[in-house]
Parts: C-alpha cells; sequence; structure tokens
C-alpha cells in the first residue's frame, strides 16, 4: 500500500532515527555522525554510521542502509507497511486508514473552531481601526471593502502574544494553539503568536472551514509571505487558495494563479473561478483537486517572469497528465494578473482569455516556428518533437485532436503521426525498464561524473526543498541519467518533504544506495552554490549525453567553463 506522502512527512518529523536506534545499538558521537557496532553483522570496529542530520543511517561494513523505517525492518524484522506501523505507534499516531481516534477526531474539531475565531479576531482588527496602516495598505493596492469581507481578510497586530491573549481568554490551550501552528513556544515555558504584524490571508476548504492562514508583511523584511505549516487540518499540498468560493462560479473552467494577491484582484474584477497553489510548485493532489472542480478545463496565469514561465510549463505537464484541458494565458506587459489589471483593467483580461490558447497548440506553433518547415528536413524535425509532445497528452480525445493539428501543420497523414506517438509511449515503457537495470548496474559500478553531481544534488535538495527548487527551476527530471534520482527530483519537485516520503517507491537498492551518500559528507556552508555547482553539471552533462557528438560538446563546455572562472586557456 501507499501512504500519503503528507503522513509519512508527519512520521519523519516525529521521527528521531538517532533515538530509535540507540534503543538497540551504543552509539558514539564522531564528527557530525554518531557510530557504533553493526548489528546486521558482526565485527570488533564500529563501522555503522548514523547521520542525525539526514536522519539515515549505513554500514561501511555490510552495505546496510537507510532510514528509520528500513531499520525498523531489518531490526524487527518487518515488512515495509509493518515497520511504517512499527514507527507510527511508537511516534503517537494512527495510521491513515484507522486514524478515526476520538482524541484525534476531537483535536481536529477543536483546531477548526480555534482557526474560526483567529480569522475572526484578525479580521476585527483590521477593521476595528485600531490598525489603520493595513487597511491604507489594501486601499493603495485597489482592494475593496466587500473584497475583504469575501475573503475575510485580518491583521495580526505587532505585540508577540495578541492572537495567544485572545484565544486563550476563550479558553483554547497552549497545546491547541501550538498544534494549530497559531503560537510557538516562546521563552520561559510561555507561547507567542507565530504570525506578528502581517495582512492575514485566511485558507478555506471546500468544506467552508477556515483551516490556515497565510501572511504578508506590509512593507519589506523577510520573509514576504508566512504559511502555516502542515497540522491534522492542513496539508497545504493538498488545498487550493480560494476554491471554496472558485468551486460555485458560474464561469467556465478554473484560473490558475500564483498568489493570493493575484486571486483577491481576479476575483473582485469579476473572475470569481480563480485560485492559487499554497506558495509552492504545484502538486499532484492540487492537479486533482483542479480536475475535480473545474470541470476538467484550466488556464494557467502565472508570473510572466522566467520563474513563472518555467513553473506554468512543469504545471501544464501535471494537470495534463492529470487529464485538465491546459490553456496559458500570456500577460504580456505586465508583472502578474494582479498588475495586468491594475494597468489594463478588466475587459482587457477578458479580450486576453477569449484569445488564449490551449497549451498544446501553443506549443506545437512554437515547434513549428522552430524549423524551416517548407523542407523535408525541417518538416522530419518537427513532427519527432510534437511527437514526443503528444506522447505525454493522457486525454485521447485532446491528443487525437493535437495529432490532426500536428499532421495538417507537416502536410502528412494522421495516421503517420499517431504510428510515430504510439511508438514513442512503447518505447518510454520499454526505456524505463532498461533504466532500472541500468541503474541497478551503476549502483554496483563505478559513478559517471553526472551520477555523482546527481547524488550530492539530491542530497542537498533534501536538507532545503524549498531552496532546491527556487535555484533549480529549470531542471527537469528527465535530465537526470540517474533515473531513480531523476524520481526523487520529481518528487521533491511535487512537495515532497522528508526522505521516509521521497524514497517511498524506492528498490531496496536505491534506498541504500542514497542513505549511503546521505550518511557520508558534511553539507557544505554555501548550500545554495553548492546546488548551483551539481546543477550546472547535471545540464552540461544531459547536454553532452542529448549531443551527436559527445567528445566535442565536452570539449567546447569545458572551455566555456574555463573561461568562466577566468582561468587561462
Ligand atoms: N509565497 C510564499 N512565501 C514567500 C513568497 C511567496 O508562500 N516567501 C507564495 C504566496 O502564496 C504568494 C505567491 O507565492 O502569494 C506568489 O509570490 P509573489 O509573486 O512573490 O507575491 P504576490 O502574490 O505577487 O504578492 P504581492 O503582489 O503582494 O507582492
Ligand atoms: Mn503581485
Amino acid at each position: 500500500m501507499a501512504f500519503p506522502d503528507t503522513f509519512l512527512d508527519e512520521l519523519a518529523a516525529r521521527t528521531d532515527i538517532v533515538e530509535l536506534i540507540s534503543r538497540y545499538v551504543t552509539l558514539k558521537r564522531r564528527g557530525g555522525s554518531m557510530i557504533g557496532l553493526c548489528p546486521f553483522h558482526s565485527e570488533k570496529t564500529p563501522s555503522f554510521t548514523v547521520s542525525p542530520d539526514k536522519q539515515a543511517f549505513h554500514c561501511f561494513g555490510c552495505g546496510e542502509g537507510g532510514y528509520a523505517v528500513q531499520f525498523a525492518q531489518k531490526i524487527e524484522n518487518l515488512d515495509y507497511v509493518d515497520a511504517v506501523r512499527f514507527l507510527a505507534e511508537r511516534a503517537g499516531m494512527r495510521l491513515p486508514e484507522y486514524s478515526d481516534d476520538p482524541a484525534e477526531r476531537r483535536l481536529r474539531e477543536r483546531l477548526y473552531l480555534l482557526h474560526t475565531e483567529a480569522a475572526r479576531f484578525y479580521h476585527g482588527n483590521l477593521m476595528s481601526g485600531e490598525n489603520p496602516y493595513a487597511l491604507e495598505y489594501l486601499t493603495r493596492r485597489g482592494v475593496a471593502a466587500r473584497t475583504i469581507r469575501v475573503f475575510g481578510l485580518g491583521v495580526c497586530a505587532p505585540g508577540v502574544d495578541s492572537l495567544v491573549r485572545a484565544m486563550t481568554a476563550l479558553g483554547f490551550t497552549k497545546e491547541e494553539l501550538i498544534a494549530g501552528n497559531l503560537a510557538v513556544a516562546g521563552g520561559r515555558g510561555d507561547i507567542v503568536d507565530r504570525f506578528k504584524n502581517r495582512l492575514m490571508f485566511p485558507i478555506i476548504s471546500v468544506q467552508k472551514k477556515v483551516i490556515a492562514f497565510g501572511g504578508r508583511l506590509t512593507g519589506d523584511g523577510q520573509p514576504k509571505y508566512l504559511n502555516s505549516s502542515d497540522t491534522p487540518i492542513f496539508a497545504k499540498g493538498r488545498q487550493l487558495f480560494a476554491l471554496n468560493l472558485a468551486k460555485s462560479s458560474k464561469q467556465k473552467g478554473l484560473l490558475l494563479a500564483e498568489g493570493y494577491m493575484d486571486v483577491i484582484a481576479l476575483h473582485q474584477a469579476g473572475f470569481d473561478n480563480a485560485v492559487a497553489s499554497l506558495g509552492t510548485a504545484l502538486t499532484d493532489k492540487q492537479a486533482e483537486l483542479i480536475r475535480k472542480y473545474s470541470g476538467g478545463e484550466v488556464t494557467i496565469t502565472y508570473d510572466s517572469d522566467a520563474a513563472g514561465r518555467a513553473a506554468s510549463e512543469r504545471a501544464a505537464a501535471l494537470l495534463n497528465k492529470a487529464d485538465v484541458k491546459v490553456s496559458v494565458l500570456s500577460l504580456d506587459g505586465a508583472k502578474d494578473p494582479d498588475d495586468f489589471l491594475q494597468l489594463y483593467g478588466a475587459a482587457a483580461l477578458r479580450l486576453r482569455l477569449e484569445e488564449r490558447e490551449s497549451h498544446m497548440s501553443h506549443k506545437l506553433a512554437q515547434l513549428a516556428a522552430e524549423v524551416d518547415i517548407q523542407s523535408d528536413d525541417g518538416r522530419v524535425e518537427f513532427l519527432k518533437k510534437a511527437a514526443a509532445v503528444l506522447a505525454g497528452v493522457n486525454n485521447e480525445v485532446e491528443r487525437e485532436i493535437y495529432t490532426a493539428r500536428a499532421a495538417a501543420i507537416a502536410d502528412v497523414t494522421k495516421e503517420a503521426v499517431a504510428l510515430e506517438v504510439g511508438r514513442l509511449n512503447a518505447g518510454t515503457r520499454r526505456k524505463a525498464q532498461f533504466r532500472e537495470q541500468r541503474d541497478s548496474a551503476r549502483i554496483g559500478g563505478r559513478e559517471s561524473k553526472a551520477m555523482r553531481a546527481e547524488t550530492e544534488f539530491i542530497r542537498l535538495a533534501i536538507d532545503d526543498p524549498e531552496l532546491a527548487r527556487t535555484v533549480a527551476a529549470e531542471l527537469r527530471p528527465v535530465d537526470f541519467e540517474t533515473g531513480f534520482l531523476g524520481e526523487a527530483w520529481a518528487r521533491i519537485l511535487s512537495g515532497t518533504q522528508s526522505n521516509l516520503s521521497m524514497s517511498q517507491f524506492f528498490t531496496e537498492e536505491q534506498t541504500r544506495y542514497m542513505s549511503k551518500a546521505l550518511v557520508r559528507p558534511k553539507s557544505p556552508e554555501q548550500i545554495e552554490k553548492a546546488l548551483g555547482d551539481c546543477l550546472d553539471t547535471i545540464i552540461q552533462e544531459s547536454a553532452i549525453r542529448a549531443s551527436d557528438s559527445p567528445e566535442i560538446t565536452r570539449a567546447m563546455l569545458g572551455a566555456k567553463k574555463k573561461k568562466r572562472y577566468g582561468e587561462k586557456e
């Protein structure tokens, strides 16, 4: 069975591998690691290594390794599911299918109530006029009084514990405030507000319950937005901002934007079918949610900068896979939808919306423009690329339509294109099998330059997924030479938080390989730079593999790199 990522992430957060292993093995600190005698083979000098940072273990003697789940499996002789159950019990968690525990249900009920009261409190703070700067800020950004009401916007005061005091007066406990991520431990055993001096955006579920908050600074400072972490009533990868409103919109399909303010501006301008993902790249769960509530059609309207375009490509691919028909709205001339509406108004956006192109036809036109479509070579080139794109479309009707379109552009029969698409699909399956075998051979053999960089990259990305997603926005899973490391990246991109959820679908061999890499070296100080270096290598090696003359490409890339670092040629 597969566990929800959020469940495994929570389990990872509540499990300490050092504490777990210490019950079976005497561990001593050495540098950043803990070492001891391996419980899985007999040895006199310790080669069994545990990394507290990476929450992984590896024995350099017998090669055994993995994460908390694998340790529990081996030491207690359990299968994967039972090992997860074993750890969940220790952590005081119920397996998802049993989580109907009365105590947990009661906590969830309390948290719903707490969030409703907190939203009321924040909204009251905004309307009372005690914090005039917040209202002024919203007015300056063109948010109308009615919109403030519809979205239940609010403000939290600059004090350290205004919410804590107000909620405590209503009978909520410290534990509840912390479980809801509305307060955090302060000094001397007391608790303080998590959100301070921010404009508050309540996040409301389709059941119309307030389940979390996003908070924006009205001035400069970092971070610009602070969001609720996952709690027993909130998993950010499974919610969309404003879906509670958009789901009853009369307009066709959904509009998908990046930011809270974009959605608010869109609703105010009459586009009440707008939603946003919550401060992370779109996840597959959110794609499913979109399919369910959009009637199968979505228009992406992300920021028009490079990062926005890359995110939009990725979201489109994910939505295509979820069988949602995707169009992309061009916001040329503006930064984001909010900005567009300020500059050009609702009528202009409505016009753009009518002229918008489906993602597929946009893509096909783009491919055609890249070649000389009049020449035979150009048409062959176009068809090869078009077939690859079409092979990624899951919806048969859509695939059929655009297969015909591609055929028309290249002036060949529809059947010829369909044949190529079918061949590619079969090829993809064969390739996947081949890749798994090849990965397995690689794990045993000498690591290539690409694999070393990929391993290091994933290691760093586990440390700081948010940063990795930013630094490597353009990195695609297919750029990886090693298939399962590419899959790990795909899972990190879609919001995976912990090594437990990342490795859920790895083979044992793959998990051992990864945990070995994790326990070994220390993380560099400059994680952002290190990520960037790995990224460069991965992209370069991928270009070399894709090139017709690898040696020449390698030489050219080498030359370029030298130049960049100012070395002599
Ligand atoms: N976001 C976040 N944390 C940050 C920055 C952004 O969670 N530190 C999320 C928020 O949901 C935000 C969205 O990413 O709404 C888009 O970010 P950005 O484009 O920077 O902000 P805008 O929505 O355009 O906000 P504003 O117009 O108020 O600057
Ligand atoms: Mn904006």
